[in-house]
C-alpha cells in the first residue's frame, strides 16, 4: 500500500498499489505516535493539492523540497493546483502556503517496484527561514542505515489503516530492521539498495501510513530517509519501507546543487 491519501481525500477509499491491503487493529495512532510540535520538525512540510493535504515532504533548501515519486505519479501532477504549506504543526492553518514551480521525479521511479521512490519539488518563491522553517540535514552519499537504530518519523497521515488525515502534526519513534529480515518478512516484492525497512516486528502499533507518504524519517537530527510503502500499516509482520536518501544524494546535487 502506497502512503499517501489522493484516493481517501477523493473517493473515500484507501488506494492500494501492486501489494494488498490487510485489516489490522483500528486502535492505534501516524500511528502509535503522539502529537509534535513544528519547531522540533521545521522542515516538515504539508504537501497539498486544491489545497488538501495528500503527502508529506522536507525542505533541503528554502526553494528546495523533496518527497516520494509516487505523491505525483499516482498522485497529483498539476503543478498549478499544487502547494506546500510550511511552519505549521497544522496542515490546514498558520505558516505559510508556497506555490509549486515544477517538480522532478527520479527518472528511475518504478511504479511497479517502487524503486528510486524520490522527487524534489521547487518552489516559486523562496521560504522565509526561521525557528518553525529549516531545511534538513542531509545524510552524505552512500551513508549506511544501522539495523535497530531509532527511527524518528513525522506526518499528518491516518492513524488507524483506511483513516483520515490528522490535523496535527504527529510523531513516532521506531527501530529499523535489517534489510535481510525485513526482505523474508515482505516476501512478494524486493528491498533494494535504495530502500531500508523499519517496525516493530512481532509487536507492530507503531508506523507510518496513509498520508505520510513522502515524510521525512530521521536518526540523529538527520533526514534518511523518505516515508515510501508497506504492507498495510503497523502490522507485527511487515514492516514499512523508505526511501534511503543517502542512495540519491549525488542526484540531489546535480539537480538542485544542494
Ligand atoms: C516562521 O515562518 C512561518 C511562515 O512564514 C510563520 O507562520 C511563523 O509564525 C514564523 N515563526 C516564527 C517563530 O517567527
Ligand atoms: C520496473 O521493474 C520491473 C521489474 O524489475 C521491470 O520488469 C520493468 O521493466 C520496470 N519498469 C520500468 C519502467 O523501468
Ligand atoms: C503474496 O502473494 C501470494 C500469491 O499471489 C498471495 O497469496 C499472498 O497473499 C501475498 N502475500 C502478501 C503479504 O501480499
Amino acid at each position: 500500500m502506497i502512503r499517501f491519501t489522493l484516493a481517501l481525500a477523493v473517493i473515500g477509499v484507501t488506494f492500494a498499489a501492486s501489494t494488498p491491503q490487510i485489516e489490522t487493529n483500528p486502535n492505534l495512532e501516524i500511528i502509535g505516535g503522539h502529537d509534535a510540535n513544528i519547531i522540533d520538525y521545521p522542515w516538515q512540510i504539508s504537501f497539498q493539492h486544491r489545497l488538501h493535504h495528500f503527502c508529506g515532504g522536507f525542505l533541503i533548501s528554502d526553494t528546495w523540497v523533496v518527497t516520494a515519486a509516487h505523491c505525483i505519479y499516482e498522485g497529483y501532477s498539476d503543478t498549478e493546483n499544487l502547494n506546500i504549506r510550511v511552519g505549521s504543526s497544522e496542515w490546514s492553518a498558520k505558516g505559510k502556503l508556497h506555490d509549486v514551480k515544477r517538480y522532478i521525479t527520479h527518472p528511475q521511479y518504478n511504479i511497479t517496484t517502487m524503486d528510486n521512490d524520490i522527487a524534489l519539488l521547487e518552489l516559486a518563491l523562496p521560504v522565509d527561514l526561521n525557528q518553525s522553517v529549516r531545511p534538513a540535514k542531509l545524510p552524505v552519499a552512500g551513508q549506511e542505515i544501522p539495523d535497530n537504530a531509532q527511527l524518528t518519523i513525522t506526518g499528518w497521515g491516518a492513524t488507524y489503516v483506511g483513516g483520515y488525515n490528522e490535523y496535527t502534526l504527529q510523531v513516532v519513534t521506531i527501530p529499523t530492521v535489517n534489510i535481510n529480515v525485513c526482505q523474508s518478512a515482505i516476501t512478494n516484492d524486493t528491498i533494494t539498495n535504495n530502500m531500508f525497512c523499519a517496525g516493530l516486528i512481532g509487536v507492530g502499533g507503531k508506523d507510518s501510513c496513509s498520508g505520510d507518504s513522502g515524510g521525512p524519517a530521521v536518526i540523529d537530527g538527520q533526514v534518511v530517509g523518505i516515508v515510501s510503502w508497506g504492507y498495510s500499516c503497523a502490522d507485527p509482520k511487515y514492516p514499512g519501507i523508505y526511501t534511503k536518501v543517502s542512495a540519491f544524494r549525488d542526484w540531489i546535487n546535480e539537480e538542485t546543487e544542494i
